[in-house]
């Protein structure tokens, strides 16, 4: 067996074959002993420069240079995928294919996020400092074993079968949710104040089940609770203690105790995935993009557009023209803001934003609004916290241009109608922009169903790196808009007297951009995508129940945001404290939450506060997290 992959101190074949031995021997029934490799296939033999599948060339052959990508002309290369390299991995040379396992298993579209064959398929292997490449060196045993033992394929591809992955280690998930939902569906209606509207009968509420959001619908009959649901047992969707393995940081400790990190709605943890794809572009694709002869600068243009694609594949948007990478939700809004609205609002135009908003959705349409006299109006929430679409209907108007609002709120977690506000904005003849930020890492979005005009987020927000974000927008739109910053990258030709620009999304991308971070976000974004949005926010919702229920009983606690649909965020104020020694006393015990006005202090307002501590969910979280916090509370009171 050679021990060397390449110089690029990547762990031994060894360290690998002993960690992945560890995994399988901890799974249910010890379903795979060893690693194939042990049953005769010599899968790490790799020479320097070789892709592991090749058949098209002897194991230890020299490798076949990729060409280099179009150069200067600021176009996707080709080099990407190497179909020339495409090989069989139930070769037996190339391949460390289990005789047990089967072959059968159905190559996925890449609409399911599985960008790499089904075990047995054919494998488009690009050589020589190629991303994909190197990760099936280093991770295809656990990914490919994974995906064949555990069906996570097949989950992905059918909802029916979301409550059976066979292998659930957080089976004190099970008990402990059973019996919290069990209480809440026995409750009276309306009781609890929290669940105003919601269960009352046998059901949980399951947003993102319906399709009144713009959001993909799951068929309710196969993937209604009643099926897995409160009466039967309450599986969690995916085993959070895997999952969390891949979180680093969620071994920190702090004060002396492990990091409960329940912060995301600020930002959100990497996984190892994103750390090492970032660590992997700057050791071997770093170069700036488009405009360099080179090897690199092709390896750094295909990583950039790669991770173009990968964002237009996650929103469902219609062409990769209408991604914009900027610097965040924030650029993004005052992109459009300084573009599109200076361009096309004159005085006496109205723009119309809710009361939920951010202040990076407030202050440019503000700053604009001075400018150019314009009028802003406001769509009010009720109690819980919900748009009351009846008062937003009274606001639209032949002068109404624009309507700007959030699919999520940051500060109480209200999940909005947003499709619904959309086309009622669209009837009027307005441009929508929906505000994203809060909502991409917790819900599939499908910005064709939603009909958004724009669509912003923020790749720290949803697992990939600081200083990254996207603007979407409608390609016909983001054309019409002069671009706001002029620069290199932007243009098809410059004189001293004239310019002309490129269309979108060139004309909206001046100067040398964030390309690491980009590449970093798309890795994040086939993290999520594996795991699966509907996955992610069916399990978040049950964290979410679960807290909200265990939250309410904290003697002094006023929860503020309660509307029936909600995301992540749990706000609160506990009476005789203020929210920041709450905050104190959650970091004594390693919790990191926010306190404070969550740049959002109009809606804050409207609840009669100026601050709130916000605990917010991902994915990773747990129940055991949630009694930590709540525990912590108790004591408090105590
Ligand atoms: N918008 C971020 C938050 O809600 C910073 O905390």
């Amino acid at each position: 067996m050679s021990t060397n992959i390449n110089n690029d101190n990547l762990p031994s074949p060894q360290e690998l074959e002993a960690l992945a031995n560890q995994l399988f021997k901890a799974g249910p029934g010890g379903f795979l002993s060893e690693l194939p490799s042990q049953k005769g296939a010599d899968i790490f033999s790799i020479a320097p420069d070789i892709s592991l599948f090749n058949t098209s060339a002897p194991v230890n052959a020299p490798a076949q240079q990729a060409p280099p990508s179009t150069i200067g002309g600021g176009g996707i290369s080709p080099s990407a995928v190497n179909q020339g390299n495409a090989v069989n991995l139930q070769d037996p040379q190339t391949s460390f294919a289990d005789p047990n396992l089967s072959s059968q298993s159905p190559s996925l579209s890449p609409a399911t996020g599985y960008s790499q064959p089904a075990f047995g398929g054919q494998l488009p292997v690009q050589l020589n400092g190629d991303y994909e490449s190197y990760l099936k060196k280093t991770d295809l045993i656990p990914d490919v074993l994974l995906r064949q033992n555990f069906g996570v394929e097949q989950l992905s591809a059918a909802p029916q079968d979301l409550f059976h992955l066979p292998y659930q280690q957080d089976q004190h998930f099970d008990t402990e949710l059973k019996k919290v939902l069990e209480q809440i569906s026995t409750s009276a209606p309306g009781s609890s104040g929290i669940f105003n509207g919601a269960p009352t009968t046998t059901a949980v509420p399951f947003y993102f089940l319906n399709d009144t959001h713009g959001l993909p619908a799951v068929k309710a009959d196969k993937a209604q609770p009643s099926k897995a649901g409160i009466s039967g047992i309450i599986t969690p969707p995916f085993d959070v203690n895997i999952i969390r393995r891949d979180f680093p940081i969620l071994q920190e400790q702090v004060n002396g105790k492990q990091l409960v990190w329940l912060d995301n709605a600020a930002t959100t943890q990497k996984p190892k995935q994103v750390i090492d794809r970032i660590s992997y572009f700057y050791k071997h694709e770093n170069s700036n993009i488009h405009r360099a002869a080179h090897e690199l600068a092709a390896r750094a243009t295909d990583a950039y557009e790669g991770a173009r694609k990968k964002v237009q594949q996650f929103l469902n948007a219609g062409s990769i023209n209408e991604i914009i990478f900027v610097r965040g939700a924030t650029e993004a809004i005052n992109l459009v803001a300084k573009s599109w609205g200076d361009q096309n609002l004159n005085a006496g135009d109205e723009i119309i934003v809710s009361h939920l908003e951010h202040h990076a959705n407030i202050v440019p349409w503000q700053q604009l609004a001075a400018k150019k006299s314009l009028k802003i109006k406001v769509i009010p929430v009720d109690d819980d916290g919900q748009v009351l679409i009846d008062e937003y209907v009274k606001l639209l108007g032949p002068r109404t241009k624009l309507v700007s609002f959030t699919q999520v709120s940051n500060a109480l977690g209200t999940v909005t109608p947003a499709a619904q506000i959309v086309q009622l904005a669209h009837l009027a003849g307005a441009k929508v922009l929906v505000d994203g930020a809060q909502s991409v890492s917790h819900m599939p979005v499908d910005v064709r169903a939603l009909d958004a005009d724009w669509f912003v987020f923020s790749g720290h927000k949803v697992f990939g790196p600081t200083g990254i974000g996207v603007l979407y927008g409608k390609e016909y739109l983001l054309n019409e808009t002069q671009p706001w910053q002029g620069g290199g990258n932007m243009i098809k030709d410059v004189t001293f007297e004239h310019t002309q620009y490129h269309d979108a999304p060139g004309r909206f991308e001046a100067g040398t951009g964030n390309i690491a971070d980009a590449v970093g976000l798309g890795a994040a974004i086939d993290y999520v995508t594996r795991l699966g949005m509907p996955l992610i926010a069916q399990y978040e919702h049950y964290l979410l129940v679960y807290a909200t229920q265990l939250l309410k009983e904290v003697k002094g606690i006023r929860l503020i945001g309660t509307a029936p649909e909600k995301a992540s965020v749990l706000s609160f104020v506990l009476d005789g404290y203020k929210t920041e020694d709450v905050g104190a006393a959650l970091n004594q015990q390693g919790i990191a939450v926010r306190s404070g006005h969550h740049c959002a202090q109009p809606i804050l307002r409207r609840f009669g506060v100026e601050s709130t501590v916000r605990p917010s969910l991902a994915f990773y979280n747990t129940c055991a997290e949630i009694d930590l916090l709540v525990n912590t509370l108790h004591s408090l009171k105590r």
